[in-house]
């Protein structure tokens, strides 16, 4: 898939097929994670597989009740409480594949790597044609130590970013994207700084007023 294709196709899927993913698929995004860029090359990484719809559905079960406690009491918050108090809510989306980067202890930026690691992730999967998407509401569950032991995890490895991995049951349709704040863009021709037109669309000026 052409890159550009990639980049701007992925999208955040939240309805999958029941169909499996090869594990060797899940080798190859592992693989893909594995090839972006971290501070000082450390590759402060590590990843934990967790594989079958029904287990995935309990552990969301599971998931759900500590959210729904841990969430803060904020009136903004409601539609997120109600929709967790319902039984077919599954913060997993009905995946089968679930996919856990966790940071492991490091001197410079290990979060920040394993972020880099988990778009690269995304996008190899969007390339086979399979969807993924960033599980952030599973993080602070994920990451308590009990859940950890349960998994086998070591302690001090803090998850990043889970993501679920499937097959797309329909395509999800694209999400507009803001245009950028450019708050600084200056170039040197020449001598000394100076500021060059604003190369994206700005909005239109407000019309005059009447009178
Ligand atoms: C850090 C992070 C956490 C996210 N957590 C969730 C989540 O818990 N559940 C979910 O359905 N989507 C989650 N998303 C997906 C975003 O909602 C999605 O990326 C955004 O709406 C833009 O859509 P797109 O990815 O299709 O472009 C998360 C994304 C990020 C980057």
């Amino acid at each position: 898939m052409d890159l550009t294709e990639a980049i701007y196709g992925r999208r955040a899927i939240r309805h999958y097929t029941d169909a499996p993913v090869p594990t060797t698929a899940v080798e190859q995004l592992i693989k893909a994670a594995l090839q972006a860029p971290s501070a000082t090359n450390q590759q402060p990484w590590a990843f934990g597989v967790v594989r079958g719809q029904e287990h995935l559905k309990q552990m969301s079960d599971r998931a759900k009740d500590y959210i729904l406690v841990t969430l803060p009491r904020d009136l903004t918050l409601h539609h997120i409480a109600d929709s967790l108090t319902r039984p077919e809510t599954n913060v997993f989306h009905d995946a089968g594949t679930l996919i856990i980067i966790y940071a492991k202890p490091a001197r410079f930026h290990p979060v920040e790597d394993c972020f880099l690691a988990a778009q690269n992730l995304m996008l190899a999967a969007h390339g086979l044609g399979l969807g993924t998407c960033p599980i952030g509401f599973a993080r602070q569950w994920l990451d308590l130590p009990e859940i950890k032991h349960e998994l086998g995890v070591p302690v001090r490895y803090t998850v990043v970013m889970p993501i679920v991995v499937g097959w797309p049951a329909a395509p999800a349709p694209s999400v507009p994207r803001r245009e950028p704040e450019i708050v600084c863009w200056r170039e040197t021709p020449g001598r000394g700084l100076s500021a060059v037109p604003f190369p994206f669309a700005r909005p239109s000026p407000a019309p005059p007023s009447p009178g």
